[in-house]
C-alpha cells in the first residue's frame, strides 16, 4: 500500500491549475448509455474514481478510447450487459448513476449496493431517493442482499419531491427521465453546479430539460438523444481545497483554470477572516495572512458552505486566533478526522457527532496517520505541510481517488511530499 511522507513547515509559492470536477465526470460517464452515437468527455480527471466509471461502462460493452491523456471517446451503441458487478459498483457511490440510463434504454439494471466515502451512519450510503425515483418511472425492484434487479416494462415520466436534497439522486433522476413518455417534474432538487452543465449537454442533444440549477427541475420526454463533446467544468472542491491550503499554510499562490462564482461562499469567508485574496474570472489570487480571524460555519448544500471543504476549512481555523464553531449538517460521519488532527495537536472540542469547537492557534507536530476517506485525506496531507517534522499518511488510494497527481502538484509548489510504495 502506497503511503505519503511530509516533510512539515516549507513555505509554498506559484501557480496550480485546477483539474476537471470529478463529481461531474462521474456523471456524465454513464450519460453515454442514452445514445447509440459516440459521446466525447474533455477535461477528464486522471482519478482512480473515473478509471472506475470507465470500466463500468466497459463492463456493460461500450467501447472506450483514449483520445488524448484527459479525454476519451465513449460509444455505448451496443451494450451487451445491464449488470454492474458488485467488484465495479461497489466500489464508488456514483456508479447508481448507471441505473436510470439503463432503465430507459433496455428496460433492465441490476447493481450491488454502490460504495464510495462511507461517510452516514450505517454500513453505507442510503440509495432510498433512487430506489423509490426508479420505481416512479414504472420500475419494479427485487432486493437480493444488496443486489439489485430493476425491471421496467414501460419507461413513463414521474412527479418526484425530493425529501432530502440530494446532487446525485437529482442528476440520476434527470438523466433517467430524459427518455421517459412525458413531463417529468422533479421538486426540491440540488442546485449544484454540476447540473445546470449536464442539463445543458443534454438540451444540446435533443433533450428538453428545464429549471436545472433551480429547485423544480421540469423534462419533457424525447425519443431520441444525440451525443456530442462534454468539457468538463472545473473542480470547485479542489479550487476550494487549494485557496484553503494557501490560507492555511500562509503562503501566496495563484490558482487557475478555475471558476470562482462557484466557491464564492469560501472568498467572502477569506474577507471577513483576513486572508488577502482577489480573483478574475478563471483565477484566484492568495496572498499570506498576517493574522486569521475564527469564523463558525454550518456546511450547507450549495451555494451554502460544501460539506466538501468542511475539513480543510477546519484546518485553517487551528490557525486562527480565537475559537469557532464548525457544524456538518450534511453528513454523519464527516468529523471523525478531527481525532487525527487532535493527535497532531490541534485544540479541537467535539460536542456532538456534527458539531466541533476549534481553538486556536495551534501548532502541529507530524505523526503517523491513515486517510479515513477521500476529503478527510487530503485534510491530513496539508496538515503534514503545516506540521513540524515528519507525516506519514497511509492509505493514500483515497486521496488519489479524488485529486490527480496531488504529490506531484504540490512538489511543483514547493512541497516536501514523497510518495512511496510499500
Ligand atoms: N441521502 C439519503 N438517501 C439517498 C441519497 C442521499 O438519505 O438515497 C442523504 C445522504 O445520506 C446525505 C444527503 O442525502 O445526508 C446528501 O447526500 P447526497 O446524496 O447529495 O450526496 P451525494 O449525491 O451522494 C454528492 C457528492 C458528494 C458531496 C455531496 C454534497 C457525488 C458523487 N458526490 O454526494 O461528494 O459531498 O454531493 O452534498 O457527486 C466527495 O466528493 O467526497 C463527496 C462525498
Amino acid at each position: 500500500m502506497a503511503k505519503f511522507i511530509i516533510q512539515g513547515q516549507n513555505k509554498l509559492r506559484g501557480e496550480i491549475a485546477v483539474r476537471g470536477a470529478k463529481n461531474a465526470a462521474l456523471k456524465i460517464i454513464p450519460v453515454a448509455l442514452l445514445s447509440d452515437e459516440t459521446l466525447l468527455v474533455e477535461n477528464l480527471p486522471q482519478i482512480e474514481d473515473v478509471d472506475k466509471a470507465l470500466e463500468a461502462m466497459a463492463s456493460l460493452g461500450a467501447k472506450i478510447k483514449r483520445t488524448k491523456k484527459d479525454a476519451c471517446a465513449i460509444d455505448a451503441s451496443a451494450i451487451s450487459s445491464a449488470d454492474l458487478s458488485a467488484r465495479i459498483a461497489g466500489r464508488f457511490r456514483a456508479a447508481i448513476m448507471f441505473a436510470g440510463p439503463l432503465l430507459a434504454r433496455s428496460g433492465a439494471a441490476s447493481f450491488f449496493s454502490p460504495g464510495g466515502c462511507n461517510l452516514a451512519s450505517g454500513s453505507k450510503r442510503p440509495i432510498n431517493l433512487f430506489l423509490d425515483g426508479f420505481k416512479k418511472f414504472g420500475a419494479s425492484i427485487r432486493d437480493e442482499d444488496g443486489h439489485f434487479f430493476l425491471r421496467a416494462k414501460r419507461w413513463k415520466a414521474a412527479r418526484i419531491f425530493f425529501p432530502i436534497v440530494s446532487v446525485t439522486a437529482t442528476e440520476a433522476m434527470m438523466t433517467a427521465a430524459v427518455l421517459a413518455a412525458g413531463t417529468t417534474v422533479l421538486d426540491n432538487c440540488a442546485l449544484e453546479p454540476e447540473i445546470p452543465a449536464l442539463a445543458d449537454y443534454l438540451n444540446q442533444q435533443g433533450a428538453k430539460i428545464t429549471g436545472a440549477g433551480t429547485p423544480r427541475i421540469v423534462i419533457q420526454g424525447v425519443k431520441k438523444i444525440h451525443a456530442g463533446k462534454f468539457f468538463i467544468p472545473p473542480d470547485r472542491i479542489e479550487t476550494g481545497s487549494f485557496a484553503l491550503m494557501a490560507a492555511a499554510l500562509k503562503s501566496p499562490l495563484t490558482i487557475t483554470g478555475c471558476q470562482p462564482e462557484h466557491i464564492m461562499v469560501l472568498l467572502e469567508i477569506f474577507r471577513a477572516i483576513g486572508v488577502p485574496c482577489r480573483w478574475g474570472r478563471d483565477c484566484i489570487v492568495i496572498k499570506a495572512a498576517k493574522k486569521i480571524r475564527p469564523y463558525s460555519i454550518k456546511t450547507h448544500e450549495y451555494p451554502g458552505f460544501p460539506t466538501d471543504l468542511q475539513s480543510p476549512y477546519t484546518l485553517l481555523m487551528t490557525q486562527a486566533h480565537g475559537s469557532c464553531l464548525i457544524h456538518e449538517t450534511i453528513y454523519d460521519r464527516r468529523l471523525l478526522y478531527v481525532d487525527m488532527l487532535m493527535q497532531m495537536g490541534a485544540d479541537i472540542v467535539m460536542c456532538d457527532p456534527h458539531r466541533v469547537v476549534v481553538n486556536g492557534p495551534t501548532k502541529l507536530y507530524g505523526k503517523k496517520l491513515v486517510s479515513p476517506d477521500l476529503r478527510a485525506g487530503l485534510t491530513l496531507l496539508l496538515a503534514g505541510l503545516l506540521a513540524e517534522g515528519q507525516t506519514e499518511i497511509g492509505n493514500i488510494y483515497q486521496i488519489d481517488r479524488g485529486y490527480e497527481d496531488i504529490d506531484g502538484r504540490l512538489r511543483a509548489l514547493g512541497a516536501k511530499i514523497k510518495r512511496v510504495n510499500d
